[in-house]
């Protein structure tokens, strides 16, 4: 019989929603949807951007809502590459295909920095980007954190670190989707936002909050002539996905399940570096997201993909120049964690 699939190759959900959630699903009331949100009326944009407001106690003008982070990034960089002037970005050498994409969208023009392999991590060359952004004078500099797929991220001084480093007319775009994992810890984006104008923090209730069919994202942006001019381009002035909104501040105020669920994917980094890292000819990165970088011996690629596809699970096999013996896999439930490593071992047994 045909087993159930498990897709450990998207960085989705695993889990079960937190009963919050399900209990604002199943107690919406649809006539809310015979009629446009009345908050804007107050001069805000959502119920649930007021709610971060307070959350995150950021002025709810300088927050932001898209149709999951894709959408944000796709707005932001769509209108910083536009405004007149650089139309340059710079992304980070191993990455989301997706940031290339969208530049491409309006003709702009992407380069990779570097991002150098250090012990069981990946680092930034902080000086070597300093000397790139004064060279290239981008429009915007791009930062995951963590990233896609090398699964690691940036400390907050880190990140203020590259706000100092580049001039105000330089955008620091900083793709979050994967926090929380690790930290819960919130407050520097408040700093960072009252602090620097060039700034714009992506978030997302796909990854950490389990819920990508939603397509909720939330951003939280600087605030100065340019970024409020981005601000109301981004805002829609009939509101938004008023299902999506309650649904979001429900799994917002969940923080208890979503942690239950993060420390089991904690337990799982743990048991792949003790049962996977100390196989011949393997490597188990630092993981501070919902997946992890493995690297494998390459003459097991097909051995590993086929015993993958035998027990009906899915894992992402990297196939980009300097990163092509690599697997992510997302950290799901126990028995399926369980399952990616004993066939891992399996496989690596009959080299
Ligand atoms: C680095 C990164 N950012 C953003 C996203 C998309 O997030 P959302 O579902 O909120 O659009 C993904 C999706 O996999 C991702 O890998």
């Amino acid at each position: 019989m045909q087993q159930d699939m498990n897709f450990l190759d998207r960085n989705e959900f695993n889990f079960e929603p937190s009963e919050e959630v399900v209990k604002a699903f199943n107690n919406f009331d649809i006539k809310k949807l015979c009629f446009y949100t009345r908050i804007y009326g107050e001069g805000k944009k959502s119920i649930f951007s007021d709610f971060l407001s307070e959350r995150y106690d950021i002025n709810e003008q300088q927050i932001i809502l898209g149709y999951g982070a894709e959408d944000l990034l796709k707005q932001a960089v769509h209108y910083f590459l536009t405004e007149g002037g650089s139309k340059t970005m710079l992304i980070p050498k191993y990455s989301w295909w997706y940031y290339k994409s969208i530049a491409d969208e309006v003709a702009g023009t992407t380069l990779q920095y570097p991002v150098y392999e250090n012990g069981d991590t990946f680092c930034y060359d902080f000086e070597g980007l300093k000397a790139m952004v004064d060279e290239v004078k981008p429009k915007i500099l791009l930062v995951a954190s963590p990233n896609n797929p090398t699964g690691n991220g940036l400390e907050p001084s880190e990140l203020e670190r590259l706000l100092q480093m580049v001039q105000p007319s330089t955008i620091v775009l900083v793709d979050e989707a994967y926090a929380s994992f690790v930290s819960d810890d919130t407050s520097y984006v408040k700093k960072l936002v009252e602090t620097y104008s060039n700034v714009v923090i992506c978030r997302t209730l796909s990854k950490f909050y389990g819920l990508p069919g939603l397509r909720m994202g939330f951003g939280f942006v600087g605030r100065g002539e340019e970024m409020d001019r981005f601000t109301r381009y981004s805002n829609k002035y009939l509101g938004y996905d008023r299902l999506s909104e309650e649904i979001a501040i429900a799994a917002l105020k969940s923080e208890e399940h979503y942690r239950h669920v993060a420390n089991v994917m904690q337990e799982a980094r743990e048991m792949y570096n003790r049962e996977i890292a100390p196989l011949n000819g393997f490597k188990v990165y630092r993981s501070v997201a919902n997946f992890i970088l493995i690297k494998y011996p390459i003459e097991l690629k097909e051995a590993l993909q086929q015993a993958f596809a035998d027990q009906s699970y899915k894992i992402k096999f990297m196939d980009e120049p300097g990163i092509n013996t690599h697997m992510r896999i997302t950290l799901g439930r126990r028995e399926q964690n369980r399952t990616v490593c004993d066939t891992i071992l399996h496989i690596a047994k009959q080299q």
